[in-house]
């Protein structure tokens, strides 16, 4: 007698969505390598903004953008509020960052992505693009054994402690920025190993999630809040922790933060505040990196991609490898 498996509706879509977003990171991240090593960090972010809308609104989704490009009036695609998909499907919210890494791009350094998220309507945190605080380390760990507000010897000492090896054992990841100088100075008194990253923290916080291959225990500092989300999107797909704050210090910010629903400028995100429900989280290589591999053109017109698009509702986590034959021709429709 054969069994009969019904997978529930919103389930058995999600399941689809998870293939769709592969094709809209990989048109991304292709149409950004295009201009690698250019020097045009305008023109690589717009060709993937492009490319990444173009699929987007082939999607059977009732999409809303609420981390895009900017609000509205600057920017003129994939702006925050922008509605995308074909307008029938679930209601999703959709965070975007078509070109994370723009200068790496330019400049042809390694850890630019293309990267999306997607989840329920309603349950991605509407982030304006300011900077936000972040604490972020793997799964594994109880909840709040770190603080956002505690200094950071304290906070590598008690993850070395629950990890069980010395302070000297540990690797903290942090955005060089003249920002972080005393943030740097803090972490290199503990005796904890630095690796400094020029751009791109929305691998950096993923990286915290698998220490194991990655070598990276800890990401700390600030940096843009849309990204924080996306990694957020991440973890809550493979596990680990992430605290953040808005770093809301002028009247106009703290009043748009407000107009996206912040009530209150101090709040700490953890994960599941910015990310509060299922989602699904794709990022596609543009230049070479640690977690992926950029794109290739080989000589046979064949374009290779690598992509990594995780499920929150499993928490299976795929690479996809892909050759694309015929994709100027998809390009045109
Ligand atoms: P862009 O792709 O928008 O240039 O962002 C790169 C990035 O490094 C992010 O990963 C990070 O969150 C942010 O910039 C940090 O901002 P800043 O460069 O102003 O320190």
């Amino acid at each position: 007698m054969s069994t009969v498996i019904s997978v529930p509706p919103q389930q058995l879509l999600e399941r689809i969505l998870t293939l769709e977003i592969v094709r809209v990171t990989e048109r991304a991240a292709v149409s950004a390598a295009r201009l690698r090593g250019h020097g045009n960090e305008k023109g690589a972010d717009q060709a993937a903004v492009d490319a990444m809308r173009r699929e987007l609104n082939k999607m059977p989704i009732e999409g809303t953008i609420v981390i895009g490009e900017g609000e509205r009036d600057e920017a003129p695609m994939l702006f925050i509020g922008e509605k995308v998909g074909i307008n029938a499907g679930p209601k999703v919210d959709i965070a975007v960052d078509p070109l994370e890494g723009t200068t790496l791009c330019a400049k042809d350094m390694p850890g630019s992505i293309a990267t999306m998220a997607m989840a329920d309507g309603g349950t991605l945190l509407h982030a304006p693009d300011v900077y936000m605080d972040k604490i972020a380390i793997g799964p594994g760990y109880p909840k709040h054994l770190v603080d956002l507000d505690a200094p950071p010897a304290e906070n590598i000492a008690r993850l070395a402690k629950a990890k069980g090896v010395p302070m000297t054992a540990i690797t903290a990841l942090v955005l060089d920025r003249p920002r972080h100088a005393a943030l740097i100075a803090a972490i290199r008194a503990t005796g904890a190993a630095l690796r400094l990253i020029s751009d791109g923290d929305v691998a950096g916080v993923i990286h915290t999630a698998d220490p194991d291959n990655t070598g990276v225990d800890i990401y700390l500092g600030t940096g843009g809040a849309p990204e924080g989300v996306l990694a957020a999107a991440a973890l809550r797909c493979i596990g680990g922790q992430m605290y953040t704050r808005l770093i809301l210090d002028s009247h106009e910010k703290r009043n748009r933060a407000e107009s996206m629903g912040v009530s209150d400028p101090n709040f700490v995100y953890a994960v599941e505040d910015m990310v509060k429900g299922d989602c699904l989280f794709a990022a596609t290589g543009v230049t070479d990196g640690s977690m992926l591999s950029g794109v290739k053109f080989r000589k046979d017109n064949v374009i290779q991609t690598d992509t990594v698009v995780m499920r929150s509702v499993t928490g299976t986590v795929r690479y996809i490898k892909a050759d694309h034959r015929q994709l100027e021709k998809f390009h045109l429709d």
